[in-house]
C-alpha cells in the first residue's frame, strides 16, 4: 500500500472525483480526512462510512474551504489525532459559466473564492506543519481548461491556470523543504460538476476525445494517489494532463 498511515486531506471529498480519492487513498493505507460543505447535502460522512466499512480508515469534515476558521479547525484536529498532515488535496471547485458578455461578478467571485482563493486558504493552513515535519505534498485540482480556455468560462479557466501558478511557486519555494507540490490537469470526467452542462455538449466533447469516452472519476483519483507516494519523489511542479488525448 503506497500511502500507508499517510494523513491526508481531500477538499470536496463527497463527490465525484473527491469521493473516488477518498476511496482511493484509505485503499492505499491513508488516513482520510474527507471534507466538504455539509453533510445534508453531501454527506461527507457517507463516504467515511464506506471507507470504513471497507476496513480503512477515514474522520469528516464539514469545511468550507473559503472559510479558515472551519479550515483551521480540520487541522487543528487532524493535528491532535495524528499528529502530523501529510498530504493536502485541494479537490473542491465549482463552475459558474457564461461568456464574458453575459457574466456578472457575483459569478466571476465566487469561482475565483472557491477554485482559487480556498486552495490557497488550504494550502495556507498546512504548510507549516509540513515545512515542520520536512515533508508533504499538496495537490491542486487543475483542469484541462486552465491550460487551453473554454467557451464560457473566463472565471474557471482564470482559476483553474492560476492554481499551476500556485504549484509551480510552491515547487520552487517548497522543494527544498521535503514538500512537492503538482496539479492535475483532467479532460471531461463523468460527475455531478458536469450537470448543467447540455447533452449535445457531453457528446461532442465525447466525441473530440480520441477514447470516445469521459474519464471514469476513478482514473483521476489513481494519478493523484500515484502522486501523493513515493512512486512520484521526483515530480514537482508539474502539471499533468489526464485527458484521453483530447488535446491532441
Ligand atoms: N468533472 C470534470 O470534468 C472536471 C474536469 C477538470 C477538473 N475538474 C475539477 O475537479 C474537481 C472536482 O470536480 P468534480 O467533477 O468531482 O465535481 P463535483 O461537483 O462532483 O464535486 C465537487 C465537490 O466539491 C464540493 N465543494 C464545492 N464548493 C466547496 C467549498 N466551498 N468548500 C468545500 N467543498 C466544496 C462540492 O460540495 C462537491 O462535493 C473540481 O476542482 C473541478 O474543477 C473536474
Amino acid at each position: 500500500m503506497r500511502l500507508q498511515g499517510k494523513v491526508s486531506i481531500i477538499t470536496g471529498g463527497a463527490s465525484g472525483i473527491g469521493h473516488a480519492t477518498a476511496l482511493k487513498f484509505a485503499q492505499e493505507g491513508a488516513i482520510v480526512a474527507v471534507c466538504d460543505l455539509n453533510q445534508e447535502a453531501i454527506d461527507a460522512d457517507a463516504v467515511v462510512n464506506e471507507i470504513k466499512a471497507a476496513g480503512g480508515e477515514a474522520v469528516g469534515y464539514v469545511v468550507n474551504v473559503t472559510n479558515k476558521a472551519q479550515i483551521a479547525d480540520m487541522v487543528g484536529d487532524l493535528k491532535t489525532r495524528f499528529g502530523r498532515i501529510d498530504v493536502l488535496v485541494n479537490n473542491a471547485g465549482i463552475v459558474q459559466d457564461a461568456q464574458l458578455l453575459k457574466m456578472t461578478d457575483d459569478q466571476f467571485d465566487k469561482v475565483i473564492d472557491i477554485n482559487l482563493r480556498g486552495v490557497y486558504n488550504c494550502a495556507r493552513a498546512v504548510v507549516d506543519t509540513m515545512v515542520a515535519q520536512g515533508s508533504g505534498v499538496i495537490l491542486n485540482a487543475s483542469s484541462v481548461v486552465g491550460v487551453y480556455g473554454n467557451f464560457g468560462q473566463t472565471n474557471y479557466a482564470a482559476t483553474k491556470f492560476g492554481v499551476i501558478g500556485f504549484v509551480k511557486t510552491w515547487a520552487k519555494e517548497l522543494g527544498k523543504k521535503g514538500i512537492r507540490a503538482n496539479a492535475v490537469c483532467p479532460g471531461f470526467v463523468a460527475t455531478p460538476i458536469l450537470k448543467s452542462m447540455p447533452e449535445k455538449v457531453i457528446q461532442a466533447m465525447e466525441e473530440k476525445v480520441p477514447m470516445k469516452r469521459m474519464a471514469d472519476p476513478k482514473e483521476i483519483a489513481s494519478v493523484y494517489a500515484f502522486l501523493a507516494s513515493d512512486d512520484a519523489s521526483y515530480i514537482n511542479g508539474a502539471a499533468i494532463e489526464v485527458t484521453g488525448g483530447l488535446t491532441l
